[in-house]
């Protein structure tokens, strides 16, 4: 079977961690639980008889339509990435469907300065209306963090339906997202007007230059995570399950070499009232350089019959807001996306860069276990953090006491939010909150630009 992680870099994928993770047990703690209650737990193999009524309850769970037999074949054959779960009632009319489900694997996850960590990226949560609130949820929940820390992951994350769900198993948003509704014909361009082209390309070229073009750039942007293939087909309309694909129009710009350094996909829709009145929704832009991004947001913002354009899981720091004469033209909605869990706080803390030197005492709570302990994260001159035990004793001479709970320290891990905020907001208490924030802080803004 064709499997997700054969068209991804090795250099991502091929880690003991993601492998390991992917043929785990259910966690034992949430199994006996579960079966406490006459539940079965199990993983699900992906080619097996039991992935297509997983499929149709994940489908259901998130309101969405019955899959045919194609878009079936499909989503397997583009899962091969993920380790599916479903939790079983065997005394239930269809046994053979779950009747919760949950999928994980080990993504890349961006943290300030440019390092990727392995982190359980967790998706397909859903519970059957009929078994609600008897605690599937939780069970699966921690059953998957438990999983997450026997495969080594230093890190767990999530995007949300509902911002009220994740904070009691240690998760926190750190990463907001903006969506853009952007008057066109008010906006006026004063941006760059870089010398590359920007023409049209088939949709499935773009799905073709896509990945590696993302390769090269995730690096840049703390919150970023490696995407899986099946996201490119979804963008770009190459697979049964993609919506309105039909609407979908796709351009690339090139630079004054040739080089392709950015690719866009939107798709319009007519105003039959008023034919110069066209709106475009942007699904996705993805720009390598700031010529591609410039070239790309020009070409989106000129088009004729235009009157708005809409885009998504941007930045909350864009610079195209400064690329526009009149930035009111843009109304910017901000709201909570990357989720973000540390379950192992050295390994986090130690692979990501500082905003200033300094050395803090962590005191961290963690209803869950994984994260609690006492650290001290000392910085050097280069941003650069080293971790010790805290030990029982005072702080060390000089240091910046902090005690926060994981779900905080998560919160400020990607530099999304300042310490100084989080204390201000009494989620935090510090002997001197301001320089734990520069410490902890980063100078961009972390994003997702996908949901997963
Ligand atoms: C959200 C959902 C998974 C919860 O499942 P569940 O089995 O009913 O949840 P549990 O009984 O295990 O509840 C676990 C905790 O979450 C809380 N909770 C559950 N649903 C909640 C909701 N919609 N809003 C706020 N809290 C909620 C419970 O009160 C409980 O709190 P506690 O353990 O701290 O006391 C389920 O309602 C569902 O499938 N919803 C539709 C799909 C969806 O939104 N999935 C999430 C995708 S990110």
């Amino acid at each position: 079977m064709t499997s997700e992680t054969d068209t991804r870099p090795a250099a991502q994928t091929e880690t003991a961690d993601a492998a390991a993770h992917l043929v785990a047990p259910v966690n034992e703690a949430s199994r006996a639980r579960l079966a406490g209650n006459g539940l079965d737990y199990r993983v699900v193999p992906v080619d097996g008889e039991g992935f297509a009524p997983w499929l149709q309850v994940v489908a259901r769970g998130f309101q969405d339509g019955e899959r045919s037999d194609e878009q079936v074949a499909a989503s397997r054959e583009r899962s091969g990435y993920r380790r599916v779960t479903g939790v079983y009632d065997p005394s239930a009319p269809m046994a053979e469907s779950p009747v919760a489900t949950i999928a994980s694997w080990i993504g890349q996850l961006t943290v300030p300065g440019g390092a990727a960590l392995p982190s359980c990226a967790i998706s397909a949560v859903t519970v059957a209306p009929t078994h609600r609130r008897r605690g599937i949820a939780r069970a699966m929940l921690e059953g998957e963090l438990g999983a997450a820390v026997s495969s080594g992951a230093p890190l767990a994350m999530l995007t949300v339906s509902e911002s009220t769900l994740y904070g009691r198993y240690g998760f926190a948003p750190a990463a907001a997202s903006a969506s853009w509704r952007i008057e066109t014909k008010r906006a006026t361009w004063i941006g760059p007007r870089p010398e590359g082209r920007v023409d049209f390309i088939p949709r499935e070229r773009l799905r073709e230059l896509a990945p590696a073009l993302h390769e090269r750039v995730r690096l840049r942007d703390a919150g970023e995570i490696d995407v899986p293939g099946s996201h490119w087909d979804g963008f770009a309309g190459t697979s049964p399950t993609a919506e309105k694909a039909g609407e979908k129009r796709a351009v690339q710009y090139a630079d004054a070499t040739g080089e392709v350094r950015g690719l866009a996909i939107y798709s319009v829709k007519e105003n039959h009232d008023d034919f110069t009145k066209a709106s475009v929704r942007v699904g996705y832009l993805l720009a390598e350089n700031d010529d591609a991004y410039a070239a790309l947001w020009r070409f989106l913002l000129e088009l004729d019959l235009v009157a708005e354009v809409t885009a998504d899981e941007l930045s909350v720091d864009e610079p195209l807001r400064w690329m526009i004469a009149d930035q009111r033209a843009a109304r910017v909605t901000i709201r909570d996306h990357q989720y973000v869990r540390i379950l192992d706080v050295v390994t986090a803390l130690e692979a990501r860069r500082f905003g200033a030197p300094g050395v803090l005492a962590l005191d961290v709570a963690d209803v869950l276990g994984h994260a609690s302990g006492r650290y001290v994260l000392s910085v050097d001159a280069d941003g650069r953090g080293t971790v010790s035990d805290w030990g029982d004793g005072g702080a060390p001479e000089g240091a910046v006491e902090v005690a926060l709970g994981i779900e905080e320290l998560s919160a400020a891990y990607l530099g999304g939010v300042s310490l100084a905020t989080l204390a201000a907001a009494g989620r935090v208490r510090s002997t001197d909150a301001s320089a734990a924030a520069r410490v902890l802080a980063w100078h961009t803004a972390p994003r997702l630009s996908i949901w997963y």
